[in-house]
């Protein structure tokens, strides 16, 4: 595990945007793993600004997300087909046909499920999964628990979690409280992640997730089974490594 900390914002994103574009330039139908939250957006500008320097073409890329609301629409404000459109796929030239994010307006959940891993198999592996962590340890939206599921699944959202997503939306009731999201196993299978954490909220998590015991109370620490994982942290997340 190669573990980075940057002094700068500007070279936390630079760097985080470096490693994707450098995978997309030496591999022009890439598939990327991507992930909502806080941490990738400033890595997602910069791509978009690279691409329409023209330094880097999404065009044959695909992308699948690690998850979505469950019980609000594609296009609510906060779904995050929303986020993915504003942050990412509306200002690089990705073909929409070929992003890809659990349907959570689907009929039989279920089946949307296990679509979404059939899919990810025929197509995956993905290429690089750039992955955040909850402040309990989740990754995606696998929650601390007894035990995980490896396949993409339906999940009811911790607490903890609602709250610490309720300043995305107008009250804690507004929250959905559940998600689909890829399950461990699908995450791990990526060839390379780049798992990133910002502020002194995750710098908790992240010594668990990195130097404490492998356990599905943090989902994280998974990542320690995995050959192939770069962290970039800022100072405040990386502060008790
Ligand atoms: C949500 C997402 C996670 C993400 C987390 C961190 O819970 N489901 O995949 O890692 O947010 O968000 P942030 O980057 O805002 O701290």
């Amino acid at each position: 595990m190669n573990i980075f900390t940057f002094k700068t914002e500007e070279d936390f994103v630079q760097t985080g945007a470096n490693l994707i574009a450098s995978l997309v330039q030496s591999k022009s139908n890439a598939i990327l793993g991507l992930a909502t939250g806080s941490s990738p957006i400033g890595i997602y500008t910069r791509l978009a600004e690279m691409n329409k320097k023209g330094l880097v073409s999404f065009s044959q890329v695909s992308a699948y997300n690690l998850d979505e609301y469950v019980g609000i629409s594609g296009d609510h404000s906060q779904s995050y087909k929303t986020f993915m459109k504003e942050n990412l796929f509306n200002h690089i030239d990705i073909d929409l046909q070929n992003t890809h994010i659990p349907n959570t307006n689907a009929a039989d959940l279920d089946a949307e499920c296990k679509a979404y891993d059939l899919a990810l198999e025929q197509n995956g592996p993905v290429d690089i999964q750039i992955l955040g962590i909850g402040s309990n340890g989740h990754i995606g939206f696998n929650e601390p628990d007894d035990h995980l599921y490896g396949g993409t699944h339906v999940i009811d959202l911790l607490e903890e979690t609602l709250e610490a997503n309720a300043r995305f939306f107008d009250s804690l009731d507004e929250v959905p409280k559940q998600a689909i999201t890829m399950g461990v196993a699908s995450i791990m299978k990526a060839r390379q992640i780049l798992f990133i954490a910002r502020g002194a909220s995750k710098a908790e998590a992240v010594k668990a997730a990195l130097q404490g015991p492998i356990t599905t109370q943090c989902p994280a620490s998974l990542l320690q089974c995995h050959p192939n994982v770069i962290v970039l942290l800022d100072e405040e997340a990386g502060s008790l490594l």
